[in-house]
């Protein structure tokens, strides 16, 4: 299990400024002040899926149907069922034994369900994702991608300000929390207009007194230069093998007009290209010969308005006259014949749909705009180095956490060496930096070098008081050592900032119940349950524990 950090103490500071200085300059006004001047904009953006990528559930673009909402999982033993009652969406898990039953309630959902669509639960204040989803394109709920690999129904998976901050707008994050939100997490679900144009109200009071002086006081992306342009769409649809913050950055720190560097790097694997994935329109278009050939001139606002989509009877159109504004139709190999067929529809040959490697049951548009539709990629060797999306250059920090995050999650040897010579470079030069800190950490302690890791750890939790990382693993090293006291504390500590650490609070249960106290250690364990109850080592631990507290008595 990986805990990421959060924020460091720095980035507080700085976001306060940040956050002083924005108001002075102009504020959000939310998408329904706009509506006033600019009607037929807002009512066709409501409709497309961007707009509606978030919400509550029961609103939205699509109707969930239910006749398909009822799944056994073989890997896991669990029989799912999820169900309405007057709007309230429910996911019920049991064994189809009987001996065991649960019901989480499924307030939000994220993305609009255009291909599929996830959704949180709540569990003690806190938001996680929920183990179902559903994929319209079957009518049919299913296990959510990488779930099949738990023995039970695992429902702590925090909900990430990352996954929100790409498909809401205006989170409420509650500060010393790594997954605590307000009710609703967001100000709108989806993407709101000022995520593009930046903060309006300056431009609303200005447009309502009549002044058109110095002009409209608000960002046109098709305006600004190439790079500060393509910044605003890479902030969502740019992923990349891994995005880096910068020192001191978070994923609210992007404001429309700014450059994507200068608050994350965005990294690649050099040689092939991997396999599509869900959110790999920039990469692919990247790789196009249409854009290698045309540079700036071509972008993601050159074939899409992302006011509106298209019609199904206007698509085929739409797309050719984008194509036929760079080539002549005669330019294209195929038989007039043959094209014909295909109603002349560009995209059918030249951008077909095919599945995805991060996704199960949905496809999605082939943007590297190939010759022929390709049949299948090989994959990069798995050793392929990592560089900056575009070729720039990086801050050697930001490589060397890059390495860890990928080493994190690929469990690859050499990158996992290269990540260790990287970051004690990195530590070496900045002391100060609380993620440098904690993958330098948490490597040595995978390496079983946890002399060297308990200094970082308690240097990362003077640095910042609000990531959990630190104390998770802190807390490990000292229960090993024997220091259940210290353990206990500093796994208090990090359960105030997520409390569905399952393997934390299981093991706390073991420290209290080590040291004696069996009436905290009974109630880490109910709580463990209640969070998860599919989770047969809490169960077993609390049955063995009740039976110690009946012989005492
Ligand atoms: C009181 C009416 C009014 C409201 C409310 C309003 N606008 Fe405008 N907006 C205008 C007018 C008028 C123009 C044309 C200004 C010009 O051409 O000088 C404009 C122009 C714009 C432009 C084009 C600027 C350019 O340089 O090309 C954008 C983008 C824009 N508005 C976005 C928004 C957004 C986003 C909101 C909501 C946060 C909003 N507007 C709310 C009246 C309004
Ligand atoms: C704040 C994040 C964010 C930004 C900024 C953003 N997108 Fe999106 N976009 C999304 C998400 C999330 C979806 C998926 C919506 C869904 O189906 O849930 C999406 C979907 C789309 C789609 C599919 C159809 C549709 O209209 O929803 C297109 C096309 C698109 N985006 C183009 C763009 C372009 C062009 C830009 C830049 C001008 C841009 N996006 C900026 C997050 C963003
Ligand atoms: C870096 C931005 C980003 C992050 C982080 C992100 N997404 Fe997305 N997601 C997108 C974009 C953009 C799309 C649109 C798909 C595409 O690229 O075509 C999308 C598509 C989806 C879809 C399919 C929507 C549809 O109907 O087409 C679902 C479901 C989804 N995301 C859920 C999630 C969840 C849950 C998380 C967090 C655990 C998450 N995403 C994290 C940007 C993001
Ligand atoms: C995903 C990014 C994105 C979102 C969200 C978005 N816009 Fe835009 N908007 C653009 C881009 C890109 C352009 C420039 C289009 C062009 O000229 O090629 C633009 C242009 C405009 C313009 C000026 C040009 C025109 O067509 O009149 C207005 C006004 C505007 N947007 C208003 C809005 C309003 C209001 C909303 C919310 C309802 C909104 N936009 C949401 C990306 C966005
Ligand atoms: C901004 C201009 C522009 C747009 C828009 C554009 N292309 Fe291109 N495309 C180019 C250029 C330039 C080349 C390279 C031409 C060459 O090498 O002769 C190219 C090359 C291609 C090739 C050859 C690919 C290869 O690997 O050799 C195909 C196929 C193609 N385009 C199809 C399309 C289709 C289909 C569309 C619309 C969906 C489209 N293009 C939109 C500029 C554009
Ligand atoms: C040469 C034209 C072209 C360019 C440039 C382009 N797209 Fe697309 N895009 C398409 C076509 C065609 C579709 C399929 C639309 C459909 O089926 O209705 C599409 C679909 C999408 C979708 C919906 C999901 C999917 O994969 O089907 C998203 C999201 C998207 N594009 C994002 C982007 C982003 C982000 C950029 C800029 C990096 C971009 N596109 C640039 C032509 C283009
Ligand atoms: C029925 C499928 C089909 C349709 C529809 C189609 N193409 Fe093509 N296109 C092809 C094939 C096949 C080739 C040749 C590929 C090769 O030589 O390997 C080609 C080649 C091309 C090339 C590269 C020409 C060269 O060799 O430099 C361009 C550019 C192109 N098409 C543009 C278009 C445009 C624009 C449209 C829509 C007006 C379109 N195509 C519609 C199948 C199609």
């Amino acid at each position: 299990m990986r805990i990421t950090a959060t924020r460091s103490s720095r980035f507080y500071i700085c976001l306060i400024a940040l956050l002083l200085c924005h108001s002075y300059a102009s504020a959000s006004a939310g998408s329904a002040a706009c509506a006033a001047c600019h009607q037929a904009i807002c009512e066709s953006y409501k409709a497309t899926p961007m707009a509606a990528s978030s919400g509550s559930t029961g609103s939205g673009l699509i109707q969930e149907r239910f006749d398909h909402a009822a799944f056994d999982n073989p890997p896991t033993g669990f029989r799912y069922r999820i169900y309405q009652d007057r709007g309230a969406y429910s996911v019920e898990f049991m064994k189809p034994d009987g001996t065991l039953r649960g019901v989480k309630a499924l307030p939000y959902f994220v993305g609009s369900g255009s291909s599929a669509r996830s959704y949180l639960l709540a569990g003690d204040g806190y938001l996680f994702e929920a183990p179902v989803a559903y994929y319209s394109g079957t009518a049919k709920w299913d296990l959510a991608p990488n779930y099949d690999t738990y023995a039970y129904p695992y429902l702590t998976r925090p909900a990430a300000p990352a996954c929100l901050t790409c498909h809401s707008s205006f989170l409420k994050t509650v500060p010393q929390t790594q997954n605590r939100y307000g009710a609703p997490p967001f100000g709108e679900g989806g993407v709101a207009c000022e995520r593009c144009h930046g903060p309006g109200e300056s431009h609303i009071r200005k447009m309502t007194s009549g002044s058109r002086e110095g002009g409209a006081a608000i960002l046109n992306p098709a305006k600004l230069d190439a790079e500060r342009r393509d910044s605003i769409c890479s902030q969502c649809h740019l992923t990349g093998e891994v995005r880096v913050m910068r020192a001191g950055r978070d994923w609210q720190s992007f404001q429309p007009g700014g450059r994507l560097y200068d608050s994350l790097t965005v990294f690649v694997r050099s040689g092939t290209s991997p396999g599509m994935k869900v959110t790999s329109h920039v990469e692919k278009l990247a790789q196009s010969a249409c854009k290698r050939a045309s540079g700036e001139r071509l972008w993601c606002g050159t074939c899409h308005d992302p006011h509106v989509v298209p019609n199904p009877a206007r698509r085929a159109g739409w797309f050719r006259q984008k194509c036929l504004s760079c080539h002549d139709s005669a330019a294209c190999r195929e038989t007039k014949a043959a094209r014909a067929r295909r109603q002349d529809d560009c995209t059918t040959c030249h951008m077909p749909k095919s599945p995805v490697v991060d996704a199960q049951h949905v496809v999605y548009t082939d943007h590297s705009i190939p010759r022929r539709p390709r049949t299948s990629e090989a994959g990069p060797p798995r050793d392929a180095g990592l560089v900056v999306f575009g070729g720039g250059r990086a801050e050697s920090r930001d490589i060397a956490l890059a390495y860890a995050i990928a080493a994190s999650r690929t469990r690859d040897a050499a990158f996992q060496s290269r990540a260790l010579t990287l970051l004690q470079e990195a530590e070496h030069n900045s002391p100060g930096d609380v993620e440098v800190l904690l993958y330098l950490a948490e490597l040595y302690r995978n390496g079983n070098q946890e002399d060297l890791a308990v200094p970082l750890y308690q240097r990362a939790i003077r640095l910042d008081p609000a990531q959990v990382t630190a104390s998770v693993g802190l807390g490990g090293i000292m229960m090993q050592r024997g220091q259940d006291a210290e353990a206990i504390h500093l796994w208090q500590d990090a359960l105030s900032k997520n409390g569905g650490l399952e393997l934390v609070r299981i093991n706390m249960a073991m420290a209290q119940w080590r040291s004696g106290d069996l009436r905290s250690a009974e109630s880490s364990l109910v709580k463990a349950i209640d969070l998860n109850p599919g989770f047969a080592t809490p169960v077993e631990m609390l049955q063995r524990l009740r039976q110690q507290l009946r012989q005492a008595r």
